[in-house]
């Protein structure tokens, strides 16, 4: 059996979901006529404090949607160098909206660094530079292990940017984790923001989905940004009732995955070629690099040889690049399927004599 560790986005859906799927009722969204949608969306905004949502077709569509509406053309938005919207959403906001990104550097925590965010910041009154309508944040954060920004963090950031005149939108794809991590709900880490993205498909297991919530304003604004991104979808009530099972039943559990991947951390830490801090592990993302015996990082090539061996013995994970490797646990993977990865690298790191 494959142990797959490569994302959360592996999950498959649970029995309660396709039974929702069966039994859906439908309707054609884009009149606002699908009942399920229209439920998601209530149970979405109820959750996160918001109030108004929309169901959109992926994590990322919904951070785009949320950028065009927010910006637009000529207007900048402030994005962390090390986060997913800047990295791996095909440059989103700038390509199809005309918004400029500038970036800041992350902290270790996944931070944006404050000095660097107040630097940034622009407004009408010099010609030479684009206007800023927006920072964006992420939390969890991917890139950086899955850390997480607590409510004052958030808070921080958001007052600075609001006292120019400046929007906040938060990449929360994994929001749900970072809710179950603080023992915080996500309506209080969602109150200091204007818009927020989570994901259905990822830890919560729904096979596709995610939800952009905001003011009734914003969100009515967002459904020209998803119409014009393709996103408007007609009887996707099918989709939206595993969504709805995802939020009811999935959301507990997600803590779980954080005991797992402590659980993996604490053992990979045990390997003298794994650098690991496994303080550092708060939820259910963690990322490593290797080195040899003096204590020297190796090299991608090696780190791409490590990662082929370990599909070879089972183990599957991701390469981050720089030889940074991530692994992420999730629903469908439990305590004796972490022992036999963590056994499973072991080989790998004998059989490499790392
Ligand atoms: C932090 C973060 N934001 C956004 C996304 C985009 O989600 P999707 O793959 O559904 O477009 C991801 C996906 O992995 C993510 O990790």
């Amino acid at each position: 059996m494959l142990i797959d560790l490569r994302s959360d986005t592996v999950t498959h859906p649970t029995p309660a979901m396709r039974e929702a799927m069966y039994h859906a009722e439908v309707g054609d969204d884009v009149y606002g006529e699908d009942p399920t949608i229209n439920r998601l969306q209530e149970l979405s905004a109820e959750r996160t404090g918001k109030e108004a949502a929309l169901f959109v077709a992926s994590g990322s569509m919904g951070n785009i949607a949320a950028m065009l509406t927010h910006a637009g053309r000529g207007r900048a938005i402030i994005v962390g160098d090390e986060s997913h919207i800047y990295r791996y959403e095909g440059g989103g906001a700038s390509t199809l909206g005309g918004s400029p990104m500038y970036v800041v550097p992350t902290h270790q925590d996944g931070m944006l660094d404050l000095d660097r965010v107040e630097v940034e910041i622009a407004d009408e009154s010099d010609e030479h530079v684009a206007p800023t309508a927006l920072v964006c944040i992420e939390n969890t954060h991917n890139r950086c292990g899955g850390t997480v920004l607590n409510v004052q963090q958030i808070a921080i950031i958001a007052d600075m940017a609001h006292a120019h005149g400046v929007a906040v939108h938060m990449d929360g794809a994994r929001i749900f984790n970072a809710a179950i991590a603080l023992g915080t709900p996500v309506s209080k880490l969602a109150r200091p923001v204007d818009s927020l993205m989570f994901c259905l498909s990822k830890g919560l297991s729904a096979p596709v989905g995610s939800l952009l919530v905001g003011s009734k304003d914003f969100i009515h604004r967002a459904h020209r940004s998803r119409k014009l991104l393709g996103g408007g979808m007609r009887q996707a009530g099918v989709l939206a009732a595993a969504g709805i099972v995802a939020l009811e039943q999935m959301v507990e559990r997600l803590a779980e995955d954080h005991e797992h991947c402590k659980q993996l951390a604490r053992g990979l830490a045990d390997y003298p070629q794994i650098d690991i801090d496994p303080e550092r592990v708060v939820t259910n993302i963690l990322t490593f690099t290797l080195r040899n015996s003096q204590q020297q990082k190796l090299s991608e090539a090696k780190t791409v040889q490590f990662l082929e061996k370990a599909r070879e013995h089972g183990v599957l994970m991701g390469s981050m690049g720089g030889g940074l490797i991530r692994a992420v646990t999730h629903y469908g993977l439990e305590a004796e399927h972490i022992s036999t990865a963590l056994t499973g690298i072991r080989r790998v790191l004998i059989e490499m004599q790392l």
